[in-house]
């Protein structure tokens, strides 16, 4: 049987999580999905017909029409949509549907790499490879001001930073799927890392894996 390999790679917004998440996926040759795009997805739907974003009822009709394949990231990527997305996800019946359409793309022969908030946790408790990635708030705030100036945004550094942490507060803090470190994850703080010192961490700790799971 040929082997599988599912990388589940968790973390708060702004770890470097999607850019590792891609380079691992791309470096394995594995299928990717950003699960925090059908998060904010839903959000956008509903932001789009003018419905309250705690709106159950309506985000649940709107969970179940998002399709993995059509995930529009250049549109879904506003920073705003991400706040409005942390409010929709905190509805148990949205989280199910979406739930249920990541561990599909989870089960993929060959395998898969998921990054979000409760991967490791709740959508793959059975992955080969757990990465929590983190940062501290500060250089978080740090790279998403320096991403919205690279698309020619401005921003500012005290607004980004308190985003950041009311964002943290309420993905850590919510009763459903908690951003938490799975028990067996391994941990890998990006501070002081650059993007390519992280990708050769991660690299590192994922052929460690492959390698005691092949000599078992
Ligand atoms: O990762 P990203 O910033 O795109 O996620 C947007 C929001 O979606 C997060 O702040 C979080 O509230 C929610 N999310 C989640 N579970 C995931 C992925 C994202 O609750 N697996």
């Amino acid at each position: 049987m040929p082997s599988t390999l599912t990388i589940a790679i968790d973390g708060p917004a702004g770890a470097g999580k999607g850019t590792l998440a891609r380079r691992l996926a791309d470096y394995y040759h594995l299928p990717h999905l950003d699960t925090g795009l059908t998060y904010r997805a839903v959000a956008q739907m509903l932001l789009a017909k003018g419905w309250p974003l705690g709106d159950a009822p309506h985000a649940v009709e709107a969970a179940q029409m998002v399709d993995l394949g059509r995930l529009d990231k250049a549109t879904l990527s506003a920073h705003a949509v991400g706040e409005a997305a942390s409010k929709v996800a905190v509805i148990a019946e949205v989280r199910k549907v979406l739930v249920d359409k990541q561990r599909a793309f989870a089960r993929q022969p060959g395998g898969a790499v998921l990054d979000g908030r409760d991967i490791g946790t709740v959508v793959c408790p059975d992955a080969a490879v757990k990465l929590y990635v983190t940062a501290s708030a500060e250089v978080r705030a740090r790279r998403r001001l320096a991403e919205i100036e690279a698309k020619d945004g401005t921003g500012d550094f005290a607004t980004i930073l308190a985003d950041i942490l009311r964002r943290d507060e309420r993905d850590m803090g919510r009763a459903d799927s908690p951003l938490k470190p799975a028990a067996d994850a391994h941990l890998l703080d990006t501070s002081e890392m650059s993007i390519e010192a992280a990708f050769l961490a991660a690299r590192a700790i994922v052929d460690d894996a492959m390698a005691k799971r092949d000599a078992i």
